[in-house]
């Protein structure tokens, strides 16, 4: 993967290309070949846009690289329900991962079959198991026996006796990752133990409806080495050895995308080819988010003011973390670029949002041209956990949503800028008194 943002087009135009959706030309940020600023001159800040040609490539990319384990593909939803880009996804292929009713929904709306969703989740209701179950659902990943118990006697009123469940092992690994993105550990709530899952599988024959015939592991996200994986993975292996039954191994989610310039994510043919010869007895199942669509989305902003204050340069836009709740929640990182490339000086600008929290803070330190009121600029990498983490806070209306259809030309509002009314919606307007 590209992520150094230099490089020479032609012979002597030097422009910045961050990767082959999202580049400078002529001075102008543009998605494909649509100039990001004509978007939002229509539709307004602020704004996720996404590349439907480069996610399907990240899609197809992942594809390749795990085609020595012949992998299934099943899309996170969380890291991004928008449905144009679910549907995108189908076409490419892909099946889907749940972890509510509200994104088994999602899925269907988006043409999916329930064959093609595996639906997870720590704490699954019988509304949504039922639902899940009524829908045909391709696999169920459990977390809990209480949780197998209600689907054994919900299979049992539908009078499905093969209710494929893939169990989920905490391995007791701890992944190198953000502390709030590890779950394979001990004291995790994810998961079942080894002891648990050897337990029940003993006792298969207790829950008449359901075929065991899947192992589900997921030890966190945006994983930066192989080594937990490999780790958790022959703690599984070890675990199935004595059920053949078992042919199914769902490794979840977890493949690590660059979010800065100067980063390189790590090799998936590498990890493939470390995997490959412990799973060659196996079909495999995949569960990427992040990986799919990080880098396809941007959140576009508009600059509301600039002040100095404190010997600091603050620039408030017009996104917050309402809208990208990323760096306050995990400190994480996302570059900032103006949509319009200048060649002034940079200098050092805090790039904070509206909303009243100390921890509404977009961009720390970073070095940009001098900003003025009304330039806008684009928080990189914001395709995945951006809209579907954004919340109403401060009675802030959720950002519109747009898509750039794989021609890399046409572009569409998928989803309409909430309104006020919106969020108003559902609340009785009847006086208490
Ligand atoms: N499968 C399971 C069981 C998961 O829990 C997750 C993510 C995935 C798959 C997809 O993982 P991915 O390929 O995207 O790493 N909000 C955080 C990420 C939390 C991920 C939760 N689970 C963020 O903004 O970075």
């Amino acid at each position: 993967m590209r992520v150094s943002p230099f490089c020479f087009i032609g012979s002597r135009e030097l422009a910045m290309v961050f990767n082959p959706s999202i580049r400078y030309e002529a001075g102008c940020l543009k998605i494909d070949d649509v100039d990001i600023e004509s978007v939002v001159n229509d539709v307004g800040t602020p704004l996720y846009v996404y590349s439907l040609k480069r996610l399907t490539a990240n899609y197809q990319r992942i594809r390749k690289a795990f085609a020595p384990l012949s992998a299934r593909l099943h899309f996170s939803i969380k890291a991004n329900g928008n449905l144009d880009v679910l549907r995108a996804l189908k076409r490419a292929g892909a099946g889907f991962d749940c972890v509510s009713g509200g994104e088994i929904y999602r899925a269907l709306m988006a043409g999916a079959k329930g064959r093609d969703i595996v639906f997870a989740g720590v704490g699954k209701t019988r509304d949504e198991i039922r639902y899940a179950i009524h829908n045909g659902i391709g696999w169920i990943n459990v977390e809990n026996i209480g949780e197998l118990e209600h689907i054994d006697s919900i299979a049992a009123e539908y009078d499905s006796d093969n209710l494929r469940v893939a169990l989920r092992l905490n391995p007791e690994v701890t992944a190198a990752t953000h502390p709030y993105m590890a779950t394979g550990h001990g004291a995790a709530k994810f998961g079942l133990t080894a002891d648990v899952i050897r337990e029940l599988l003993r006792r298969q024959e207790r829950y008449p409806q359901i075929d065991f015939s899947g192992i589900h592991i997921h030890i966190g996200s945006q994983l930066g080495d192989s080594e937990a994986t490999l780790a958790a993975l022959d703690k599984l292996l070890a675990l199935v050895k004595p059920w053949p039954q078992i042919k199914k191994i769902n490794l979840g989610g977890g493949l690590p995308v660059a979010y800065r310039f100067e980063e390189t994510a790590p090799s998936l043919e590498a990890l493939a080819e470390e995997l490959a010869p412990r799973l060659k007895d196996y079909t495999v199942l995949l569960e990427p988010g992040r990986s799919v669509v990080a880098d396809a989305g941007l959140l576009v902003a508009e600059v509301l003011y600039v002040k100095r204050q404190a010997d600091q340069v603050f620039a408030v836009i017009d996104a917050s973390m309402a809208e990208l709740m990323r760096p306050a929640l995990y400190g994480a990182h996302h570059e900032i670029v103006p949509l319009r490339e200048a060649d002034e000086e940079s200098i050092t600008t805090q790039v904070v949002g509206p909303v009243c929290e100390s921890a509404d803070v977009l961009a720390r330190d970073r070095q940009l041209p001098p900003l003025q009121p009304g330039d806008k600029v684009a928080l990189m990498t914001a395709g995945a956990y951006g809209m579907t983490m954004a919340s109403n806070y401060n009675a802030r209306p959720r950002p519109a949503e747009v898509v750039v259809a794989e021609d890399g030309m046409s572009w569409r509002v998928s989803r309409r800028r909430e309104t006020v009314e919106d969020m108003l919606k559902g609340e009785t307007s009847i006086r208490w008194s």
